[in-house]
């Protein structure tokens, strides 16, 4: 078949990616939608299980790191777009591994960049796009002014009832980077060289950063599967600090329906940023989740509010992220269309229903299956 455009998704196979695989090869049979990952622990090809035998979708396990693998690629797909995903994502672990953040993400970044490089610029740039996906935390943290929260005012259909904003400052497209972790200092990097290969090759590219991601198919080791986990077994839940920390969360499939209406209509060398307006403490999320949890396995009201357990704060720990996202409101529409209270519900729901899914990543058994397979090629 002869396909109108190929899309090169890397870190297709993690918890975003899988929705935006997923969101392209169905609305867009006419494209041919390539998927790059390397499979790392969080990188799990179940979660394309749906997908995988359609026609205009292809996997290939590769490491953006390896540049001629990835230019063999590009070449042999006649690739026209990248949507760049594939990235170290956890800030614990990049606090234990710093040097593997900056390969992935910094090295990887530039490698995959050079190899669009080499391949697009003798055929001129028309028509390409190279688009990067980061994170709100380039920005470093807000302070918290207001403890308690007061009537947020900005809103979207993602915003709760509860409806706070622990500040008055929130992060723009203009926000000064000041990255703290080693997580975020990477992806700051990575930021820097896509904008670079712009001003200095012309590459088209652009650049957004999104607040906390929820939704199925996260790894659970970040906050909202790992507790849902540890409720459903009645494991302790490790709150960090005083659990006050302020994170602004938005469900997935918001962010992959973005992801795909800035793909192709955004402006070459913008950025956006991308959030729901939907400010919660960590403290508070916690309490809604064991309350959902609870309901839906028929437990006793606030039975399990004693699986609390406060536990040393993360080195650095962030103190509140709020993102402002009019901009992509104002000029592209974007409306997220789920609200916060929605969201949660089919999130905790999705993981009661795919205990398997959570067992399999849980154990890494689905690591040796896809090692097996791969061992080979
Ligand atoms: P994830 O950890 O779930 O998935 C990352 C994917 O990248 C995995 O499939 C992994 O196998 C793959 N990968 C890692 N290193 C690779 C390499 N060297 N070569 C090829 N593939 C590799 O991450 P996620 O939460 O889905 O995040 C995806 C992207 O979105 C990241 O760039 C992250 O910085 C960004 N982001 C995430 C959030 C969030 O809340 N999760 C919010 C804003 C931005
Ligand atoms: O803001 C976007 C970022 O959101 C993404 O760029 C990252 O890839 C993604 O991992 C996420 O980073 P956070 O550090 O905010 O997410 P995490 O789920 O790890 O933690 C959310 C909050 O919950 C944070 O304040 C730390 C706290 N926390 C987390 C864990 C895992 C706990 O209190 N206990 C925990 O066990």
């Amino acid at each position: 078949m002869n396909y109108r455009r190929t899309i090169l998704i890397t870190g297709g196979a993690g918890f975003i990616g899988s929705h935006v695989v997923r969101l392209f090869v169905n609305r867009y049979p006419d494209y041919h939608i390539i998927n790059l990952d390397k499979l790392t622990y969080a990188g799990n090809l179940s979660n394309l299980k749906d997908i995988e035998d359609r026609p205009n979708y292809k996997f290939i396990k590769a490491d953006i790191c390896d540049y001629d693998a990835v230019k063999e690629v590009m070449n042999k797909y006649e690739v026209d777009g990248i949507i760049h995903l594939a990235a170290e994502s956890h800030v614990d672990r990049s606090i234990l591994d710093p040097f593997t953040f900056a390969r992935t993400n910094v090295m990887g970044t530039l490698s995959l960049l050079q190899a669009a490089r080499t391949v697009w610029e003798p055929q001129g740039w028309d028509g390409k796009l190279f688009y990067h996906i980061s994170t709100d935390e380039v920005y470093g943290a807000l302070e918290l002014t207001d403890p308690e929260g007061i009537e947020s005012p900005f809103t979207t259909k993602a915003s709760s009832d509860h409806h706070h904003a622990y500040g008055d400052k929130f992060f723009t497209e203009e926000t000064r980077y000041q990255p703290h972790s080693p997580y975020s200092a990477s992806k700051a990097g990575s930021d820097h060289f896509v904008r670079a290969f712009h001003d200095t090759y012309g590459m088209p590219t652009i650049v957004t950063n999104c607040s906390n991601n929820y939704g199925p198919y996260q790894f659970p080791e970040k906050l909202i599967p790992l507790f849902i986990n540890n409720i459903m077994h009645r494991k302790p839940l490790p709150v960090y600090g005083k659990g006050e920390n302020v994170r602004d969360w938005l469900y997935v499939e918001d962010h992959a329906r973005a992801i795909d209406l800035i793909f192709h209509e955004g402006k070459v060398a913008e950025t956006y940023n991308i959030g729901g307006f939907n400010e919660w403490k960590n403290i508070d999320i916690v309490k809604v989740l064991i309350r959902t949890v609870d309901r839906l396995l028929s437990r006793g009201e606030d039975e399990d509010m004693d699986l609390i357990t406060y536990v040393t704060d993360r080195k650095g720990h962030d103190m509140r992220y709020a993102i402002d996202s009019r901009k992509l409101q104002r000029e592209l529409g974007w409306e997220p269309s789920l609200q916060f209270e929605e969201g949660i519900e089919k999130t905790v729901r999705w993981y009661l229903d795919h205990q398997d899914w959570l067992d399999n990543v849980t154990s890494g058994d689905y690591q040796k299956y896809y090692d097996q397979m791969y061992k080979n090629k």
